[in-house]
């Protein structure tokens, strides 16, 4: 496995309480090309780590190609700025069961266990959580209630899916959708 440096930066201080992130590492997935694994058990609700959204991709940025900058590892956060991601979020594949999720404050965003990962789990988002009218392809996650056809689009999920999900919603994006995420609500009164 090769080692997530990065995220495995946590350290501890002398007589100070220094929460330490866990240890991840990329290598080949089961499902598709590379993904992040916990290399220790992560508790529920623990911060897994912090993406960093510092390289925009605009107008006058655009992706570099010839700098390793490719479009597969763009972002599209609830503003509509797009990043590129870096090691290891960008080897984060999907699942339609999830064990992670993403919850930002004041435009920070970290990546957090939705239940309890064992040691040696993949982690997993669902891509379609915090994504409208993204793209599209078919889904190998192989869990009992894979989608199949995966559409990177929240609102496109099943009504009941998508109440389900509104606690793991980044509240980012649930404050740029409000009228949305209002009328999923009303409507199941
Ligand atoms: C950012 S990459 C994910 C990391 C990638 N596996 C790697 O090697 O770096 C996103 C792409 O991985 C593929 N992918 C991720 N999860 C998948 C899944 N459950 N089923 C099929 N393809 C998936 C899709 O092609 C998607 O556009
Ligand atoms: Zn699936």
């Amino acid at each position: 496995m090769e080692a997530a440096a990065r995220a495995g930066a946590g350290g501890r201080g002398i007589g100070v309480e220094s929460p330490k992130r866990p240890r991840l590492a990329i290598a080949a997935s089961p499902i598709q090309g590379r993904g992040v694994f916990a290399v220790e058990a992560i508790r529920r609700g623990a911060v897994i780590l912090r993406m960093d959204d510092s390289r925009v991709i605009d107008g006058q940025h655009p992706l570099r190609p010839e700098d390793g900058e490719f479009a597969i590892h763009r972002d599209f956060l609830p503003d509509g700025t797009v990043t590129l991601m870096f090691s290891p979020e960008r080897h984060i594949n999907h699942s339609c069961e999830p064990n992670s999720y993403i919850h930002s404050a004041n435009r920070k965003r970290f990546l957090l266990a939705m239940r309890e990962i064992a040691a040696g789990e993949e982690i997993f988002v669902d891509y379609a959580l915090n994504a409208v009218d993204g793209d599209e392809w078919e889904c190998r996650c192989n869990v009992p209630t894979c989608r199949g056809y995966h559409k990177c689009d929240f609102f496109t999920l099943a009504p009941q899916l998508q109440r389900d999900y509104l606690p793991f919603l980044d509240p980012w994006f649930a404050e740029v959708h409000a009228a949305r995420i209002q009328r999923l609500l009303s409507e199941s009164l």
